[in-house]
């Protein structure tokens, strides 16, 4: 890679001999893509990396190193989920002590050092930091070091910013440097499709069904969907984007998509065309309803007893937007009345960012879905499964990517509402 004397200075430990380090690691990284030069980061950073588990010893020596040399980010940065909400999501005595003696041990220490190399807020932890109330947006062209999947999809294809799907610990060591490697995603040519997707349903596919289906096709692509706007509309409206922001991360969880282009909506589909951005071998997947019903169908079911109802619900992964919890409280008090209910019949936990939360804790409305027994809460689902005892638990939940990376079983909008509101619910 070609370096600035600048950047040569840092490799060469003229600033510090952990900043060479870090330096080492960035290109290091980016010789192994055949990344050309580092290029500067125009916007704020979100780590990947939200949880304090005890077993990661080098990640909190390396930031008490980073601290130790005084350093800081060059942009300041948000961060993925918290794991842990006891006020909100129940546990038991056991659960209690594996997830902070045992699981989360060092949750407070890690904060704190993320604190002081530049966290922007003290709340600023979730994966939806580019949803309008955490204000973490890039804008179209901005070049970023974000590394969470579902946020990095979303930044790509929704905003129209550039990002590599980036690990842990580069999008932090990315962040201090203020500049990451020049290769894939950030590139032209690395942006333009290897699949045209060609959307054939009746009607507006379930959004993380219809992810999935194109992940688990294109694994890492770039797929180009024609059709979807056919549902969707060619306006970037709130329902469009949260339907892409759930579309996106199945993508992303299924598959290990970074990007994709949905034609006459996003950014860059309706500013280049497909002719210019799907490449001249591109391969094509089509989608009919049968076939979303196959995948659909191709879940396996983990539950231990499968014949048995759901223990505890989860909705909200990504982190829900606004509109999306206030549809949902909607719907899941109007449902139980219409079913002669007052309470949910499972255990819910709508999961949305600490902004977001804070916001409807102020409505009418959170009240009323209080009442039903549901809760809201910010933590990530995905970080409760990871230990082993609560993960043993029935758990339902309407996104791919939880169901991908857990024991829990997928259920779509429509099953999760009656599964949650009705005496006998979906099994
Ligand atoms: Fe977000 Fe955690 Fe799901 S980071 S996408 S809530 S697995």
């Amino acid at each position: 890679m070609k370096l600035t004397l600048e950047e040569q200075k840092i490799l060469n430990g003229e600033k510090g001999e952990t900043l060479a380090k870090i330096m080492r690691t960035v290109v290091e990284f980016g010789d192994i893509f055949g990344a050309e030069k580092l290029v500067e980061i125009t916007h704020d950073a979100h780590l990947v990396t939200s949880f304090g588990i005890g077993l990661i010893k080098p990640l909190f020596r390396i930031m008490d190193e980073i601290i130790g040399a005084g350093i800081k980010s060059k942009v300041k940065f948000t961060v993925d989920p918290r794991p842990i909400d006891y006020k909100n999501v129940k546990c038991g005595p056991l659960n209690k002590l594996i997830f902070s003696k045992i699981m989360y041990s060092q949750q407070k220490r890690y904060e704190e050092q993320l604190r002081k190399i530049g966290l922007r807020g003290k709340d600023d932890f979730t994966c939806t930091c580019y949803l309008d109330e955490v204000k973490n947006t890039p804008k179209m062209g901005d070049i970023l070091c974000w590394a969470e999947s579902s946020a990095v999809v979303y930044a790509n294809s929704v905003l129209g910013a550039r990002c590599n799907r980036n690990s842990g610990m580069l999008d932090i060591f990315s962040a201090i440097l203020g500049k990451v490697p020049y290769f894939g995603l950030l590139t032209d040519e690395g942006r333009k499709a290897d699949w045209v997707i060609e959307v054939k349903t009746t009607k507006l596919p379930e959004a993380q069904v219809l992810g999935s289906a194109i992940g688990l096709k294109v694994m890492e692509d770039v797929p180009y969907v024609v059709g979807l706007d056919k549902f969707l509309g060619n306006k970037l409206d709130h329902n469009a984007k949260d339907y892409l922001k759930d579309f996106g991360a199945a993508t992303a969880s299924n598959g290990a998509v970074g990007l994709y282009h949905i034609n006459g909506l996003t950014p860059e589909a309706v500013k280049y065309g497909k002719e210019e951005l799907v490449k001249d071998n591109a391969k094509v997947y089509v989608i009919d309803d049968a076939e979303l019903e196959r995948v659909k169908n191709s879940y396996p079911i983990l539950w231990k007893k499968s014949e048995k109802k759901a223990q505890l619900a989860f909705i909200g992964c990504p982190h829900l937007s606004y509109t999306q919890l206030e549809n949902w409280a909607n719907d899941i008090i109007n449902e139980l009345q219409k079913n002669g209910l007052k309470k949910v019949q499972v255990r819910t936990i709508l999961t949305t960012s600490p902004h977001v939360k804070a916001k409807f804790e102020k409505t009418k409305l959170y009240n009323s879905l209080i009442k039903t027994g549901a809760r809201v809460s910010s933590i990530c689902p995905l970080m409760y499964t990871n230990n082993p005892i609560a993960g043993k638990r029935r758990i339902a939940t309407s996104s791919n990517k939880l169901r991908t990376y857990s024991s829990s079983r997928y259920y779509t909008n429509a099953e999760m509402l009656e599964l949650v509101c009705s005496k006998g619910g979906a099994k």
